[in-house]
């Protein structure tokens, strides 16, 4: 099967796609932000609904069962499709940002003291930075930031950055605001050189290239089901299984109880530990389906149509002169973030959604970033396996109309 044919098969698979927005076929490029959902996803969580509707863990029924199975059969799909050596490392969250939180209260909260420093990057997203800081409040630690350069690489001498006192680093993979990917095997290794653990923050990479956490040998990583053709309020923590096991407890209640007695309660080992009340067990299905629907693509081809979609992009950015674009690295996915200094990025994003081109506009939750460059933001195309050669000419032929409306 040709390229073409194959992102077509793909793209049938996507009911939302097939629709015109205002006027016009949707182009629907904010990806980044969340991905659409395959019909496989959908039907998915409606059979829960419709066939096996049930608490989990805790009935000794037969739909409880049913529920249940589907629900660590989920779990089973994402320890192989993250390469993690024991299904007990798959812990289930609202998303990434729930992971970092639940990292940040059950490790850093009691592990970090005065002086010890956490280290992150520039162009982390708030998710990645907020929980440090609160941490740092409590604990007396020290937020460190790697500097970017132009590019949005890490800067040449980033290693200088981890000291004896650095006790966590915590990056993003690859960067929500340029789609830059960044050097995550050696930051794992320059870490725990220096003694300090990791946690990877793979939003962004999650659906771009194969994680191999075990391989990779960082501590933690992060990922939300939405941004992987999943659905939304539902995320994955990896964890070594020693440290989780070792950590505190986060969220009380529920299953992750092992006895309650007002004299003192004790605690399930992980995954159940961290996993507190009634949990998403919809989201949890649906998001083991898109993993099973996913991997039937399978990695060579995403790479291939990914590399096929930089291609048909590099025509788009020589064409498009007036627009600065923005993280044109070597190693990058298909995220293009963009802008003028004669028009504001949110003026631009409207004129193309009248066009129906769903791209982002502003500042991505990346406001640090922003603010080092002296700027408001961007406007971000950014791109799934769906996406066809037709989407970049529908996106270069409504950048240059929206241009010449902005600035004439
Ligand atoms: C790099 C990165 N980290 C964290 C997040 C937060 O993800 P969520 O809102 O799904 O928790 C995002 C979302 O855009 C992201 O791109």
């Amino acid at each position: 099967m040709s390229l073409d044919q194959d992102i077509a098969h793909i793209r049938k698979e996507f009911p939302i796609l097939h629709q015109k927005v205002r006027g016009a076929s949707l182009v629907y490029l904010d990806n980044a932000a969340t991905t659409q959902k395959p019909q496989a996803v959908i039907a998915s969580i409606s059979s829960y609904y419709e066939q096996y509707n049930a608490n989990v863990h805790r009935g000794a029924h037969y739909l409880a069962n049913l529920a249940t199975d589907a629900m660590e059969k989920s779990r089973d799909a994402i320890q192989h499709f993250i390469g993690a050596t024991h299904r007990e490392e798959i812990i289930f969250t609202q998303g990434t940002t729930d992971g970092i939180n639940l990292v940040a209260h059950a490790w850093a909260m009691t592990h970090l003291k005065i002086g010890d420093e956490i280290l992150v990057a520039l162009s982390e997203h708030h998710a990645n930075i907020v929980p440090w800081q609160q941490v740092c409040k409590k604990t007396g630690a020290i937020l460190k930031v790697i500097p970017l350069n132009p590019d949005g690489t890490w800067v040449a001498d980033w290693k200088t950055y981890i000291n004896a006192q650095t006790k966590l680093v915590s990056v993003g993979w690859v960067s929500n605001a340029t789609g830059v990917v960044h050097p995550i095997h050696e930051m794992v290794e320059q870490a725990h050189n220096a003694g300090a653990k990791i946690l990877v923050d793979a939003a962004q990479a999650v659906s771009h290239f194969p994680l191999q956490v075990a391989q990779l040998n960082c501590d933690w990583l992060v990922f939300s089901g939405h941004k992987l053709f999943g659905p939304t309020g539902i995320g994955v923590l990896f964890g070594k299984l020693d440290l989780l096991n070792a950590m505190e407890v986060y969220r009380t209640g529920g299953e992750m109880i092992k006895k309650v007695s007002f004299e003192g309660t004790t605690f399930q080992e992980a995954p159940l530990k961290f996993e507190a009340g009634t949990p998403h067990i919809q989201g949890i299905i649906g998001l083991g389906e898109a993993i099973r629907w996913f991997s039937n693509v399978g990695w060579e081809w995403i790479h291939k149509i990914e590399m096929q979609q930089i291609e048909w992009m590099k025509s788009v950015t020589a064409e498009v002169k007036a627009l600065h674009w923005i993280g044109e690295s070597e190693r990058k996915t298909a995220l293009y973030s963009f802008w003028s200094p004669q028009f504001h990025h949110a003026d631009l994003g409207e004129l193309l959604d009248q066009q129906g081109v769903a791209i982002r506009t502003g500042h991505h939750c990346t406001q640090p970033l922003w603010d080092a460059w002296n700027m408001s933001g961007t406007a971000r195309a950014s791109f799934a396996l769906y996406n066809n050669e037709e989407d970049t000419v529908q996106l270069q032929k409504s950048l240059i109309k929206s241009i010449q409306l902005l600035i004439g």
